[in-house]
């Protein structure tokens, strides 16, 4: 009889939600790398190593191409066009690069009053109702969906259309049909609202791609309201979930929520964020890849067709990384990890991402000093089998 595969992503363990499962670090120290089971029953190498890790993720014998793996990629295509995170280079970086003026260190810098705005006016909300409060669903979500909006130019007045599909294809108890629903339904609303800024130009992204990449006859319409609905995913719930489980984690680190509170420096705060991104790594279960040919990955031979998924959260423990990788030290430099991924595919958002952390979560720390968890730690309903781990909801007193 053979012994089944460890299930990837694991369960990581209630006492503390922010280690990997335990097993990852066996997995980091064996020989090769470690066969797993993916959520629909597909086998698949996990890379572990924080250096494999990035030499797969830089390797072009190493492919993102949806179409090579359908199994893992239920509703992709379906009279949509295919999504560029999912292609490989020349496609990918001809789509990809007609994004990147969007996310500039400059442009970011830009929105961040905005964004500064937004997290007031939700505290503002949730002080005005009294305690207790999720946190989730009144902070840690509507913010970047709100940004997205903003970026993308969906009116306010659509705002709840759109995050109401939006969660119900995050959400983890959703059926196929509901999420394939919710799917087409903002596949349509995008479309629809291509259709409507191709009329009425806004100052938003929709609007940019129309004049300088559609009127050029670079991409269609469908494909600018493809990228909305990548920017969508991409950026709404991992951002999310960043700033519900970071706040957890600062929740129960009191020492380091104050020093983030009492600070004026923003380099500490830039740091924190850092250190809560490697320290957390939220995207457990985002990066798949397939071995275009036969080759050996840290020691293992892998062949041409093999699924290979990416175990960011065991990566950025690794000690090669830095020294004590499982303290929570947000003075350390953090330098090189990858929460963001690595390679052609790293987040396009990631400038965008770590502004709303670095405002959102001293916001929160300075107007509600005395936050504290409504319920006991090990009732914080955690999403262990969710592509980006968090938490589903986070109930908080003050
Ligand atoms: C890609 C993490 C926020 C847009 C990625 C990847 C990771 C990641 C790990 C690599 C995927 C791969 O290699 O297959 C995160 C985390 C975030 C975050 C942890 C929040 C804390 C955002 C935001 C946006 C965004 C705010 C945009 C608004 C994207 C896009 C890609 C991507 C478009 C695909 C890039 C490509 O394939 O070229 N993200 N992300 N992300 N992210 Fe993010």
């Amino acid at each position: 009889m053979t012994t089944p595969l460890p299930v990837y992503p694991g369960t990581r363990s209630p006492r503390c939600p922010f280690d990997p499962p335990a097993a990852y670090a066996d997995w980091r120290r064996a020989d090769g790398l470690q066969r797993v089971t993916l959520w629909n029953g597909a086998t698949a190498w996990a890379v572990s190593r924080y250096a494999d890790v990035r030499a797969v993720l830089a390797d072009p014998r190493i492919s993102a191409d949806a179409r090579r793996f359908p199994e893992l990629n239920p509703g992709a295509g379906q009279g949509r066009p295919h999504a560029f995170p999912r292609m490989d280079d020349p496609d990918h970086a001809r789509l990809r690069r007609m994004l990147t003026g969007e996310f500039t260190v400059k442009r970011v810098a830009a929105m961040r009053p905005h964004i500064q705005e937004l997290a007031d006016r939700f505290l503002d909300a949730m002080i005005a109702q009294g305690p207790p409060a999720d946190l989730v669903r009144d902070f840690a979500l509507p913010i970047p969906s709100l940004v997205i909006s903003l970026l993308l130019g969906v009116p306010y007045a659509d705002h709840e259309f759109f995050q109401a599909h939006s969660t119900t294809m995050n959400r983890a108890d959703a059926s196929a049909e509901e999420k394939g629903a919710a799917g087409a339904a903002l596949f349509g609303y995008l479309a629809g609202l291509v259709e409507r800024k191709q009329r009425e130009p806004g100052d938003d992204l929709i609007s940019r791609l129309l004049a300088d990449r559609v009127a050029t006859g670079e991409l269609a319409p469908q494909d600018v309201a493809m990228n909305g609905m990548i920017l969508l995913f991409a950026g709404h719930e991992t951002t999310a979930n960043m700033i519900g489980l970071a706040t957890l984690a600062l929740l129960e680190n009191p020492a380091t929520a104050t020093r983030i509170r009492d600070t004026d420096d923003p380099a500490v705060i830039a740091n924190a964020v850092e250190e809560l991104l490697r320290y957390l790594s939220i995207a457990q279960d985002m990066i798949l890849r397939v071995a275009a040919e036969d080759m050996t990955i840290g020691g293992q031979p892998v062949e041409a067709g093999d699924l290979l998924t990416i175990n960011l959260p065991a990566a950025n423990r690794d000690p090669e990384l830095l020294e004590a990788p499982d303290t929570f030290d947000i003075d350390r430099v953090t330098r090189g990890h990858l929460a963001f991924g690595h390679g052609v595919h790293q987040c396009l958002g990631q400038s965008l991402a770590r502004a709303e952390l670095q405002l959102a979560l001293p916001a929160l720390l300075r107007r509600l000093p005395t936050l504290r968890l409504a319920i006991p730690l090990a009732e914080v309903r955690l999403r262990h089998d969710m592509s980006a781990y968090g938490v589903h909801e986070l109930p908080v007193t003050w």
